[in-house]
C-alpha cells in the first residue's frame, strides 16, 4: 500500500515560480519527498518519458514545453500515493480541473483554446497513472543512490 511515484513540477511551473507551493501542497498531507532534483532534459529523453504520446496530435507542442526550461523531478511515497498524487494534481485540462486541485488552482485554459493556438496544454505537473507508470518513469528520472529511506513524523502518524 506504501507507493512511490513521480511527479514533475513541469517548465510552466517552475517558471511561474510555483514550485514551493506545489511541493508545499504534497507535505501537507503527509507525503514524503524520497527524491528531489532540477533538471533540464532534452527531446530524446522526452520522447522515452511520454513514449504513449509520441504519436498523439499535441505530441510536439508537449516536447518543446518540457524542453523549454528545467523541472523539478520528485519522488513523493505515501498510502496509495500515486492515486492521491492524481487526485491532489486534478483534471488533464486545467478549465476541467476541480477548484482545490493543483491544476484547478493555478491554471484555467481549455483543449479549445489551446488547440486552435496550436500549443500544449500548460498544466504544471505531471503525476505517473499507474504502479506500472511509476516503476518505469522513477526509474527513468532516477538513480537508485538518489532516492532515500528515512522517517518523517508522519511516520508516526499513520502507524500508531
Ligand atoms: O498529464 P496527464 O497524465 O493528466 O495527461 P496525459 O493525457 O498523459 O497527457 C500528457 C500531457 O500532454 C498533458 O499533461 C498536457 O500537458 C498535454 N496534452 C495536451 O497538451 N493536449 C491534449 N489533448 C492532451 C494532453
Ligand atoms: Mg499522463
Amino acid at each position: 500500500m506504501i507507493e512511490r511515484t513521480l511527479v514533475l513540477v513541469k517548465p510552466d511551473g517552475v517558471q511561474r515560480c510555483l514550485t514551493g507551493r506545489i511541493i508545499q501542497r504534497f507535505e501537507d498531507v503527509g507525503l514524503k519527498i524520497v527524491g528531489v532534483k532540477m533538471t533540464w532534459v532534452d527531446k530524446e529523453f522526452t520522447r522515452k518519458h511520454y513514449a504513449e504520446h509520441v504519436e498523439k496530435h499535441f505530441y510536439p507542442g508537449l516536447e518543446a514545453l518540457l524542453t523549454v526550461g528545467p523541472v523539478i523531478a520528485l519522488v513523493l511515497e505515501g498510502v496509495h500515493a500515486i492515486s492521491q498524487v492524481r487526485k491532489m494534481v486534478g483534471a488533464t485540462e486545467p478549465r476541467s480541473a476541480q477548484p482545490g486541485t493543483i491544476r484547478g488552482d493555478f491554471a484555467h485554459v481549455s483543449y479549445e483554446y489551446a488547440d486552435g493556438k496550436g500549443v500544449t496544454l500548460k498544466n504544471l505537473v505531471h503525476a505517473s497513472d499507474s504502479l506500472k507508470s511509476a516503476k518505469r518513469e522513477i526509474k527513468l528520472w532516477f538513480k537508485d543512490d538518489e532516492l532515500h529511506s528515512y522517517k518523517t513524523v508522519h511516520d508516526v502518524h499513520i502507524t500508531e
